[in-house]
């Protein structure tokens, strides 16, 4: 049943509203209280069980159902679905004294101490023996209970636990590694271990990378990384295996953490074998572009999923987190606005961490739907009123959104590389060029799809490739095709320069990307922060720089001053083969993108003032605008049609109130 689950298979009907729920936290009374309120706010889903391996086996092999049976008899007796969890996340206290090896060993060999979570290692066998006789006996005890929806695997793998550099780790990497390699002559001249006087002579030799603030060789960095997502990803699948084995037929998921950062693991590795593709999204309340970054994670999610299902927003924050330094408050209207923003973006549902705040633990003070002050909180309030938009909103439920015609690539791997050993900046995280790109057609309202480079990019007039560090031969070829048919490319400074295996690609920038581009460029200058050197089209590059020479390329713009004074710093081949060398400032960022949407047709669904997003979903016959105000003002957006959310006609001269959203249907 990999990735496959038809919309028959969704949890719920309509859209999903709910969010984690820990009734183990709370006497019974207070359950009876959950549901009544849950009700109330029209909660249709919520996910259970998640770190309550010890309250369900209390001891090797004993185990104890009753709570969980009452608890999910309650919840479906009240109409509620449950997305259970395999309560792997946490391993219990008995485990843990029997088999101490199962816990995460850090960079620099300590074992971590327990008492926290997923502190398990994932090559550990011990760990898999247990976790698979707790998921069996969960699978065969409720997979056929009605309430039950869908299957959540652990929770955020590799949350904690993304590398483990324990022995266990160590040999099942060294047994990586001689299937990947075959001899140990080709890793030695795969990795360069001549550098420094690294060669191995076996296998068995080659440790992780261990030892924090030690440098290292890259490929080695970037090998066990990739080793440590496969690890995870095998171990996600012995679990979901256990559950399709003892029979279980609804959809099993688990809850990745996609964003604009290289990932904890190789999601698009993992995509395709989740049925539903889940993901938890928390802002950071300093970002001031925390609706941007909504939109860029579900375009991310959405690429990652396929462009032909729906999605699930399985977590975010109903206020403020509690693991920053500085926990803010959601602003007034953000709950609703960015909840139906993941809705706008291809989510089925917006779901929460957590039902109702912890009073105890380190959580106590996250933000759940039922804050600490119960139902007398603004929270509470805009929660009700979410619920009532959400089933609203049922129409929506299983629409896709339409086609985007250009697609920025992003590629965890491709950050991985980057981010192993040290680079001409450290002033340039991976992803950073992706959010600026994709910023600018936020502001413009064009839609995008963020997809891995190795996805069909056959239906896009304009393909972004913002700083794809690393990039194979196979994916080079296809992004090259997409200029060959006469869609553009738009490749940017830190693209194509190694191979998957982490080595520099000889005879001049950017290695995989120069015949396509027809540069060549032979030396680096990055900037220093702060600093910037003018364009001679208008605008500024800043933080990085590069001495450019075209073969076969029209210059756009030059730099202007400085040492690279009237050298090519965006160039463009054949009208369709754009290359930016630098890290374009707004003003030039915004002129360029102008340019390739003009001359791709490429408009928004309806003008609409700045700080306005609109996204439309869509049937067969009807479209649904999602049109979200993140200004501080009223604003007029050219729209007509009915407003979901209000049920009533809405033209261009109905106001958008500050903050506020509509949803607007149209036949058509
Ligand atoms: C993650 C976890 C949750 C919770 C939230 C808090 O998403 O999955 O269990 O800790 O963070 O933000």
């Amino acid at each position: 049943m990999s990735g496959s689950a038809s919309r028959a298979a969704w949890p719920t009907d309509g859209l999903s509203f709910g969010g984690d729920y820990n009734p183990e936290q709370w006497p019974r009374e207070v359950w009876l209280e959950d549901v009544a309120l849950m009700r109330e706010a029209r909660v249709n889903l919520v996910t259970l069980g998640v770190f309550s391996w010890g309250l369900l086996e209390v001891d090797d092999g004993v185990f104890e159902w009753e709570w969980l049976d009452t608890i999910i008899d309650l919840l479906h007796a009240n109409g509620i679905a449950v997305d259970l969890a395999t309560p792997t996340a946490s391993p219990p206290q008995w485990l843990l004294e029997q088999h101490p090896e199962i816990l995460v060993v850090d960079e620099d060999g300590n074992r971590r101490p327990p008492g926290s979570r997923q502190g398990w290692c994932a090559s550990s066998p011990a760990f898999a023996a247990h976790a698979d006789r707790i998921v069996d006996a969960i699978a065969r005890r409720y997979g056929d209970h009605p309430a039950v929806a869908m299957w959540h695997v652990g929770n955020e793998l590799g949350g904690n636990n993304a590398r483990c550099y324990c022995d266990a780790s160590a040999a099942a990497f060294q047994t990586w590694l001689a299937l990947k390699y075959d001899s140990i002559q080709a890793l030695n001249d795969a990795w360069g271990t001549a550098v420094w006087g690294q060669t191995y002579r076996r296998f068995e030799q080659v440790q992780p990378p261990r030892g924090s603030g030690l440098v290292k060789n890259p490929s080695l960095v970037l090998d066990f990384d990739l080793f440590s997502s496969e690890a995870l990803h095998r171990y996600f699948l012995r679990e979901r295996d256990v559950l399709v084995r003892a029979g279980v037929g609804q959809p099993v998921t688990t809850n990745l953490m996609v964003n604009a950062r290289a990932g904890v693991v190789d999601h698009a590795a993992w995509a395709p074998s989740l049925d539903i593709v889940a993901n938890d999204h928390y802002t950071r309340q300093g970002d001031p572009r925390r609706a941007q970054d909504i939109a860029f994670s579900g375009d991310r999610v959405r690429g990652l999923a396929g462009r032909e299902r729906p999605w699930l927003l399985m977590e975010h924050a109903a206020g403020a987190v509690s693991w920053e330094t500085v926990n803010l408050a959601k602003q007034p209207g953000e709950l609703i606005r960015h909840s139906l923003g993941h809705i706008a973006r291809g989510s089925d549902g917006a779901l929460f961490f957590q039902w109702r705040a912890s009073a105890a633990g380190p959580e106590q003070f996250h933000s759940a739907m039922l804050p600490h002050a119960g139902t007398a909180s603004a929270t509470w309030r805009d929660i009700v009123v979410l619920g009532q938009h959400l089933h609203d909103l049922r129409p929506v439920s299983g629409t896709l959104l339409e086609a985007a015609r250009v697609a920025i690539l992003f590629d965890d791997k491709a950050g991985w590389a980057y981010e192993a050993g040290p680079k001409p900046t450290g002033a340039i995280t991976y992803g950073d060029a992706a959010r600026t790109w994709h910023d600018a057609f936020w502001q413009r309202n064009i839609r995008v799809d963020v997809v891995p480079p190795s996805a069909q990019l056959d239906t896009y007039d304009l393909v972004i490739v913002p700083g794809l560090y690393a990039v194979s031969d196979e994916d080079a070829e296809r992004i090259a095709a997409v200029a060959r048919r006469g869609g553009t490319v738009v490749v940017t400074a830190l693209s194509g320069i190694v191979d998957p295996i982490n080595r520099v690609r000889l005879g001049g920038y950017p290695g995989a990307f120069r015949e396509l581009l027809g540069v060549h460029v032979d030396e680096f200058f990055p900037l220093l922060p702060g600093d910037s050197v003018a364009l001679s089209a208008g605008g500024h590059g800043t933080l990085w720089a590069e001495r450019v020479t075209v073969t076969a390329a029209e210059v756009h713009s030059r730099y202007a001053a400085g040492p690279l004074e009237g050298l090519p710093a965006v160039t463009c081949a054949s009208d369709t083969a754009w290359y930016v060398s630098t890290e374009l400032d707004e003003a030039a960022l915004g002129r360029l993108v102008d340019q390739l949407c003009a001359a791709r047709g490429l408009v928004p669904p309806a003008a609409s003032p700045a700080g306005v997003e609109i996204v439309r979903r869509r049937s067969p016959d009807r479209e649904f605008l999602f049109v979200l105000n993140h200004t501080g003002a009223p604003v007029w957006v050219d729209v007509e049609g009915i407003d979901l959310l209000i049920q009533t006609a809405v033209t261009p001269s109905t106001p958008l109130a500050a903050g506020g959203v509509r949803v607007v249907a149209r036949e058509g």
